[in-house]
């Protein structure tokens, strides 16, 4: 509503929950439950340096080549039509995935350049989890919106926001 516009991207190897939208949002196999699911919701790859197929030789060569996948896959889909990125700053239950020098950073520039909300699920990795308030604290970028549920209320309520 905010954007007018209608497509979300997300990422392979996510998870962002069980509900039907949320569920549409998750990038690994949990979501074949709730598939075909809702029309918009777009994947895009994960940088996983473990085991990847594509041997670089830094990390900033990693972040290169996502990054440029990335902008390519927005072209496609149609970067009027793209309302939000979701990410998890660090995966949780898909592996402890550490994003690559300047990914995230160079995430938010290209949702900048494109008019797309960058919104950062924290609902595992917030409130200390990996030792700051929030795992985003970790890099040089600011999400539009930030997601989070569990450590909030340390699981004693069920608290979302
Ligand atoms: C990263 C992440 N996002 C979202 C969710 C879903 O949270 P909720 O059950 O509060 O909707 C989970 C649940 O494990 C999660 O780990």
């Amino acid at each position: 509503m905010a954007t007018g516009r209608y497509k979300i991207f997300s990422r392979y190897r996510s998870y962002h929950g069980a509900t039907f939208g949320a569920g549409n949002l998750s990038g690994e196999g949990r979501r074949f439950t709730v598939e075909p699911g809702l029309p918009g919701f777009i994947k895009f790859d994960i940088p996983y340096l473990y085991r990847e197929v594509v041997d670089f030789d830094n990390e900033e060569a990693a972040t290169e080549f996502y990054l440029s996948r990335l902008n390519n896959q927005i072209l496609y889909e149609g970067p009027d039509s793209i309302a939000a990125v979701f990410i998890e700053p660090i995966p949780g239950s898909n592996g402890v995935l550490i994003p690559p020098k300047g990914y995230l950073e160079g995430v938010r520039k290209l949702c900048d350049r494109y008019g797309i909300l960058m919104i950062c699920d924290e609902v595992m990795s917030g409130f200390g989890r990996t030792g700051k308030m929030f795992a985003v604290d970790h890099f040089d970028f600011q999400p539009d919106i930030i997601t989070f549920a569990k450590g909030v209320t340390c699981a004693t309520a069920r608290l979302a926001a």
